[in-house]
């Protein structure tokens, strides 16, 4: 089966590479560089009950799921790429910062999930400051040095087979007898059997497609910062508070992140730097004296309902995966087996992330 994956981020990557190890012809075409957008931008973070919470919802579900799959996954890409990507499994710290804070912290812990005391959480990570109220601490949640995972997911790959194809967008599907028969880019027509979008916050703006198999997607940018440590060691864990998220990479400690929606413009703005670190130092007080070394901002892919889209679409030959959200790195090895049966195995998607639940809404309109 001939396949071709529309994007090189984290999804496009793993969806071809296990299309790929399963046997079918997969070439990715991308329409900048490889894994440049939200992959590049993000923190590279796989905490799913940081960010999603309990596993008792089904995205609750895919997030826990595909924490679980992270260890070894992880290790598979470093092996067939000879390329470390720094997964660490070290753990998270959330903190409340008032006693109704702690006492919902409180609740939420269990074997994995320890709630600690204000001095305990201090004892652990120093720098936290006077106001926090206690913390729960998960130490199965993990991070991954993200702009290293884009280039070897790329070699990992390339070397089963895939081909990859960097700076060639996707300006349009051809659509036959109502079934998606060729991607064409400003430079060739390839056609294949099936076509998974997987473009990240650029999976809308492709020509060609039906109303109803446009996927819905928005660009919600998110700005972040990087500090260098000055007099101090930077935290151990992850940690969670006060709207923002603090982790460390390379010695330096990354804020992230702001949410805002203003289309595709990624300029960095002195208010989200000035109010990312108005939120850290009311956690680590010590930051104020820090450097910012590094200021950039990306563009999550954002959907309707703040739900992925994981399955076919309304045009038979295309399927979807995108709509990630804050959540590309987290789900990839998740999004990149159910893509694979259901792609190759026409397995059916869960409803709740089915792409086709916005075409009911785009044909009633
Ligand atoms: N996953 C973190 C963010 O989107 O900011």
């Amino acid at each position: 089966m001939k396949i071709v994956v529309i994007g090189a981020g984290v999804a496009g990557l793993s969806i071809g590479w296990r299309l790929r190890q399963s046997g079918a012809e997969v070439t990715v075409l991308e329409r900048a560089q490889l894994a440049r957008g939200a992959t590049w931008a993000s923190a590279g973070m796989i905490a799913a009950a940081a960010e999603i919470g309990s596993n008792d919802t089904p995205e609750g579900r895919l997030a826990h799921n595909s924490a679980a799959l992270w260890p070894k996954f992880a290790q598979e890409i470093e092996a067939a790429s000879d390329i470390g990507i720094g997964f660490r499994q070290d753990g998270t710290l959330i903190i409340a910062r008032s006693d109704a804070e702690a006492a919902e912290l409180q609740r939420r812990a269990s074997t994995e999930r320890r709630f600690l005391l204000a001095n305990k959480a201090r004892g652990l990570e120093p720098l936290l400051g006077e106001d926090v109220a206690g913390a729960l601490l998960d130490l199965t949640e993990a991070q991954v040095d993200n702009r290293a995972l884009g280039p070897a997911l790329a070699v990992a790959f390339q070397r089963a087979g895939g081909k990859l194809q960097v700076n060639e967008p996707v300006v349009r599907i051809e659509v036959e007898n109502g079934r998606a028969v060729a991607a064409r880019t400003p430079f060739h027509m390839y056609r294949a059997d099936a076509f998974v979008l997987a473009a990240g916050a650029w999976s809308s703006r492709i020509e060609g497609l039906p109303p109803e198999a446009v996927p819905p997607i928005i660009p919600v940018k998110g700005e972040m910062l990087a500090l260098a440590p000055r007099n101090a060691a930077p935290p151990k864990r992850m940690i969670w508070g006060n709207g923002i998220y603090m982790l460390t990479r390379h010695g330096q400690l990354l804020l992230g992140a702001t949410v805002t929606r203003e289309g595709f413009d990624t300029r960095t703005t002195k208010q989200s730097a000035e109010s990312l670190l108005e939120r850290a130092s009311a956690v680590i007080p010590g930051l104020t004296g820090w450097d910012v070394v590094e200021h950039w901002a990306g563009l999550r892919p954002g959907s309707l309902d703040d739900r992925p889209l994981i399955g076919p679409s309304a045009l038979e030959g295309l399927f979807v995966a995108s709509g990630q959200y804050r959540n590309g790195i987290l789900f990839a090895p998740a999004i990149a087996e159910l893509m694979r049966d259901i792609v190759l195995n026409g397995a059916a998607p869960e409803p709740t992330f089915d792409p086709r639940r916005f075409a009911k809404v785009e044909a009633n309109a």
